[in-house]
């Protein structure tokens, strides 16, 4: 059996990483949050006031990117694996509005990406890896084994992080995470560099009206086919 890559890309909302995370616990495979890495380079941006009303100071924070040191720790009690800024645990953190309605202007920038695939290529260097992200089929591992491309209505996607925020205790309404997760789809699929687009192998999956389950039974099967062959 032959440890493989598998590339979970896909529009946002779409639970790439439930799935993804479920995948990696049962295979004992390495889970990678792309998305987690370009929330915390926007967290960073934020907290040095280099991001206001969506505009990004670029020149600075392109200066200041050999200043961002990113990782992932285990957390055994949430059975998360968290992103370390600088050291700092900012999982929480990165997943609030305000860091979702910036981080489209911090993932276009080039340098941005180009620091972050890098770091990203020698965390699946061994594979044994599920990666999810926006680029991971197309940019990061072209060569992956297994690429899955996650997509669902905007209203259902919608939904989906309007319950999710709100059991967080955000105060927010029903359009404005609409509003948000329409803008994201647009500022990422139509970015200059690596724009989200699925992978001419990629295995779409269309999970609208899919439980999770369903899906995860679906690419543990197509995760097997491969490790089997
Ligand atoms: O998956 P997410 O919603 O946490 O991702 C946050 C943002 O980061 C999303 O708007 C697109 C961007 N992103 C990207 O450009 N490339 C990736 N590989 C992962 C995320």
């Amino acid at each position: 059996m032959k440890p493989i890559v598998i590339a979970i890309d896909g529009h946002s909302s779409t639970g790439k990483s439930t799935v993804a995370k479920k995948l990696a616990k049962e295979l004992k495979y390495k889970y990678v949050d792309t998305g987690a890495m370009y929330r915390a380079v926007t967290l960073f941006a934020m907290r040095n006031n280099w991001l206001q009303n969506g505009e990004v100071n670029e020149s600075k924070l392109v200066e200041n990117l050999s200043s961002i040191e990113i990782n992932f720790e285990y957390n055994p009690e949430a059975g998360t694996n968290d992103v370390i800024l600088n050291g700092e645990n900012v999982e929480d953190e990165i997943r609030a509005m305000e860091v979702s309605e910036n981080v489209s202007s911090v993932a276009k920038i080039d340098e941005v990406r180009k620091k972050l695939v890098q770091i990203q290529k020698q965390l699946g260097d061994d594979k044994g890896v599920v990666m999810d992200g926006r680029d991971i089929g197309t940019v990061v591992f072209p060569e992956a084994e297994l690429k899955i491309f996650m997509t669902a209505s905007a209203d259902i996607r919608a939904q989906r992080r309007y319950k999710e925020l709100k059991e967080k205790g955000e105060d927010l309404t029903f359009e404005e995470v609409l509003k948000n997760v329409r803008h994201r789809d647009e500022v990422d699929s139509n970015r200059e560099n690596s724009p989200l687009v699925k992978a001419k192998d990629a295995i779409k999956i269309d999970n609208s009206h899919m439980s999770q389950e369903e899906q995860f039974e679906t690419i543990l099967n197509l995760a097997k086919e491969r490790i089997e062959a």
